[in-house]
């Protein structure tokens, strides 16, 4: 860090934006293989809070990789710089009082480590979408484990890229058993439980 920089301390706290909304910041970090449910469900939560009347943000992967992150490919050194954006974008947002949803695969451990370490204790709410592989290749909604297993596209998460499942997710949800309505309810659930909503 060069040491010309210095933090700026803002007048208005992250906790008065938030309180202005009547709710509290919080990110939903959900990982999960590609085809695993994690915008499908993202963007269902959502729809959910936002008519609640709650102020939400959604991040997800291929958008954000149109923009943000369009000169990163899927390369170990790629994704660690993509998650490393992402989760301090996510920040930025949670700073500004939201409620921050992201989908992003995020296959590695370190990495959403580093992301759930930006942010204060118990705001970062890790959704493992447990859905397994052999699931998410039967669904193959892009075509792209079909061209995986053709050896069209290198590095697929699953196929010829690791995942590393996370060992203490606040949340599992396994879309091959459970409903679209009864993921957003358990996360409900959670969010009420943990007095992020009323
Ligand atoms: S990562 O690993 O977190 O940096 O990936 P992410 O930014 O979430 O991007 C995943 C989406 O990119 C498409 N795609 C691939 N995924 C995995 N491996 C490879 N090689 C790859 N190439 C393209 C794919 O559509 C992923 O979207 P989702 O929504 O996960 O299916």
């Amino acid at each position: 860090m060069d040491d010309n920089i210095v933090w700026h301390q803002h007048r208005v706290t992250r906790a008065e934006r938030a309180a202005i909304k009547k709710q509290k910041p919080c990110l939903l970090w959900f990982t999960g293989l590609s085809g695993s449910g994690k915008s499908t469900i993202a963007n269902a939560l959502d729809t959910a809070l936002f008519e609640r009347g709650y102020h939400t943000f959604l991040l997800d992967g291929d958008n954000v990789r149109h923009g943000l992150c369009k000169d990163l490919g899927f390369s170990e050194p790629d994704r660690v710089e993509n998650i490393r954006r992402i989760g301090e974008v996510c920040k930025l947002f949670s700073d500004a009082g939201m409620i921050v949803m992201s989908a992003f695969i995020s296959p590695f451990a370190s990495d959403r480590r580093l992301v759930r370490n930006l942010l204060p204790a118990g705001e970062f709410i890790e959704v493992f979408m447990d859905t397994p592989l052999a699931t998410c290749e039967e669904r193959d909604p892009k075509g792209l484990y079909e061209k995986a297993r053709e050896g069209v596209i290198k590095e697929f998460t699953g196929i010829d890229s690791p995942y590393e499942v996370p060992a203490r997710a606040e949340l599992r949800l396994d879309t091959s058993v459970m409903s679209v309505d009864a993921c957003v309810e358990q996360l409900l659930a959670y969010l009420v439980e943990r007095g992020l909503i009323a």
